[in-house]
């Protein structure tokens, strides 16, 4: 729910240009939110342009359909997005409906390339609220190609409730350094206790503020994004290679068990980002900026972990983005790309050694075919079934095989989508 109360035309006008970013590709939306134009918003104007975009976001699909019947032909994109904006305010947020109007219909009198439509967005956004759609179907809110792969690869009724969550704002899951700290933290921070120990929060505004967060003794980490570190089960002394280590969620975890962790990407950028968390939290890695499949080290390590690059349809809860951004080809050519780096994973581990792969993805291409691909091909290599419950993963996510295919509505108030596997080299 959109809390910030929004001062007007510039709060709604930067929705839009966030709006119009997120839709351009993927990453958009987190691009547009670092530019000067978005930076320098009163933060009540910054954190409701936001809000309503991924509100948004969230309700395309079901809000595209109830325009397009309303729209005798496609406007232009900008008074396209203008009354989405318009439609989202007066039906899914607590706007009064006439302010909805009026503000969508000053917002596009207050550009020249939406001037001329301004009297359509009103007769539009009035005919909505007059009969007002129904918003309760769950396949809706997916965009069609998606929700045909996901009713193909789990059934209809797992695809629905997949789709369902697309609609819930989630709240902020946190990770914490030191697990002796979980109730005074949980406490700290208004939280509940998840499974696997971290923590789920439903406060609001800059995480920078919240207690605790200076002194480093957590980060944020989605509650399915923790699981996949957990299942190295890493000890003092161990050797453990993170191979696409970048924000460093996963490195952190890592590096809080006592293990000596090697974090390697090939955006020195990204990287950036894991040598600041790693100093806020008071936690070291080596790092290792390089093309995983290309790195000339020749050293093994006793656990090796792939969060691979992926198509991220599971993360759709905190980067509705995606939904949108996503294209039917993508998903091929990153499993290509899994492909060749789960060989590079494989190299690195040690005889006796142990393998996490996972993806954030809800498509099995990334996922199970990944895994019988690889131990068709690298007999070296067994499963090493994950047991229900371990690390946190919810029960319904364990398949026989002992992988784990997590959907997003596994756990009460969702959870991101993932897939992981353990493997143990056995020769
Ligand atoms: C899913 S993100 C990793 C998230 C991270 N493990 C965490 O928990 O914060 C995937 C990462 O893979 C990196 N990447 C993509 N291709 C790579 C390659 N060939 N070699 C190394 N890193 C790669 C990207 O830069 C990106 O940071």
């Amino acid at each position: 729910m959109v809390t910030e109360k929004p001062s007007g035309l510039a709060a709604r006008a930067a929705a839009l240009e966030l709006l119009t970013a997120a839709l351009s590709g993927r990453n958009g939306l987190e691009s547009a939110l670092a530019r000067p134009a978005n930076t320098v918003l009163e933060p009540r104007d910054r954190g409701f342009a936001r809000a309503l975009a991924l509100a948004t976001l969230r309700r395309l699909g079901q809000i595209d359909r109830t325009l397009d019947a309303r729209l005798s032909r496609p406007p232009p994109d900008a008074v396209r997005n203008i009354l989405r904006l318009g439609a989202v305010q007066a039906l899914v947020l607590q706007t009064a409906p006439h302010a909805a109007v009026a503000a969508s219909v000053d917002l596009a009198a207050s550009r020249g390339d939406t001037r001329a439509f301004k009297g359509l967005v009103n007769a539009v956004l009035r005919t909505l609220l007059r009969e007002p759609p129904d918003l309760s179907d769950p396949e809706a809110l997916a965009p069609p190609w998606l929700f045909a792969r996901w009713r193909a690869a789990y059934g209809e009724a797992e695809a629905r409730a997949i789709a369902a969550v697309i609609a819930d704002e989630p709240a902020a899951d946190l990770n914490l350094r030191d697990s002796a700290e979980t109730a005074e933290l949980g406490e700290a921070l208004e939280a509940e206790i998840l499974p696997g120990g971290g923590l789920r929060t439903r406060r609001r505004g800059d995480i920078a503020t919240w207690p605790a967060f200076e002194t480093g003794r957590w980060w944020v980490q989605d509650a399915a994004a923790a699981i996949p570190a957990r299942l190295l089960a890493t000890q003092p002394g161990e050797t453990v290679l993170d191979l696409c280590a970048a924000p460093g969620g996963k490195t952190m975890q890592l590096a809080a068990t006592g293990a000596t962790v090697t974090a390697l990407d090939r955006s020195a950028g990204r990287l950036k980002r894991v040598i600041e968390n790693l100093a806020r939290t008071g936690l070291s890695a080596e790092i290792i900026t390089a093309d995983a499949a290309a790195w000339g080290d020749p050293r093994t390590f006793d656990a090796v972990l792939l969060d691979a690059p992926c198509s991220a349809t599971g993360t759709f809860r905190r980067h509705p983005d995606v939904l949108w951004a996503a294209k039917p080809g993508d998903i091929a050519s990153l499993a290509a790309v899994q492909t060749r780096l789960l060989d590079a994973a494989a190299t690195r581990t040690r005889p006796g050694g142990r393998l996490v792969y996972c993806v954030c993805s809800l498509e099995p291409e990334e996922g199970e075919a990944q895994v019988a691909a690889f131990l068709a091909r690298r007999p070296a290599f067994a499963i090493s079934p994950i047991t229900a419950g371990e690390g946190g993963a919810p029960v319904p996510s364990l398949r026989p095989d002992g992988s784990l295919r997590i959907l997003p509505h596994h756990m009460t108030g969702g959870l991101d989508g993932f897939f992981v596997a353990r493997f143990r080299r056995v020769d």
